[in-house]
């Protein structure tokens, strides 16, 4: 049976139609963040779903880091930031992908990951599919093992997943 909390705390994900382009309808997890109980359902709820052996969540900007850094601390991982353009005094690598709206380029921090990391991609949002699939791909040309893509809210009639290489685990799909 569902847990009363995590179920409560996902009703808090407000929906804003045609943000940030028209057409598209926005998950603002804003209110969830802010309720602490709320949070913690849904951090522990990822925290349940992360693959045997992972060491590392590799966390995506800018949502991404509120999750993946409160897992991360939770677990006992180490967590990277996947970054966008411009933040880092030095990269490793980078990839430019599609949004839902327009494109955008991923960058990895040097350093950060390599050979021996086994990790799971975390995000607040599954909507094409191109973010975590982008991400994935530079954890893995880093050489590291990338076992599986947590998310809190899925859109499901986008059918992201198949674009995702990865299992992926979303606790609650709209
Ligand atoms: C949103 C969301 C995911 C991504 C999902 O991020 O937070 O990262 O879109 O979209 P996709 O599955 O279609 O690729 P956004 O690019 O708006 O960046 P932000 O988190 O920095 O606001």
């Amino acid at each position: 049976m569902a847990d009363p909390e995590l179920t409560r705390a996902l009703g808090l994900v407000r929906e804003v139609t045609d943000f940030p382009e028209p057409g598209v309808l926005f998950q603002d997890l804003s209110p969830l963040l802010a309720d602490a109980r709320g949070f913690r359902a849904v951090v522990d709820a990822l925290a349940g779903a992360v693959p045997a052996g992972v060491d590392t969540v590799l966390a995506l900007e800018a949502r991404g880091f509120l999750f993946g850094a409160a897992l991360a601390a939770t677990r006992g991982f180490g967590v990277v930031p996947i970054r966008k353009p411009g933040k880092l005094p030095a990269v490793a690598d980078r990839v430019t992908y599609d949004l839902e709206y327009g494109s955008a380029t991923f960058e990895l921090p040097v350093g950060a990951l390599g050979a021996g990391n086994r990790v799971v991609v975390v995000d607040d949002v599954l909507a094409t599919g191109g973010t975590l699939a982008a991400a994935a791909g530079l954890a893995a040309r880093a050489g590291a093992e990338v076992t599986a893509a947590l998310v809190v809210v899925e859109i499901t009639a986008l059918g992201g997943r198949a674009r995702v290489p990865l299992p992926v685990h979303a606790v609650h799909g709209v």
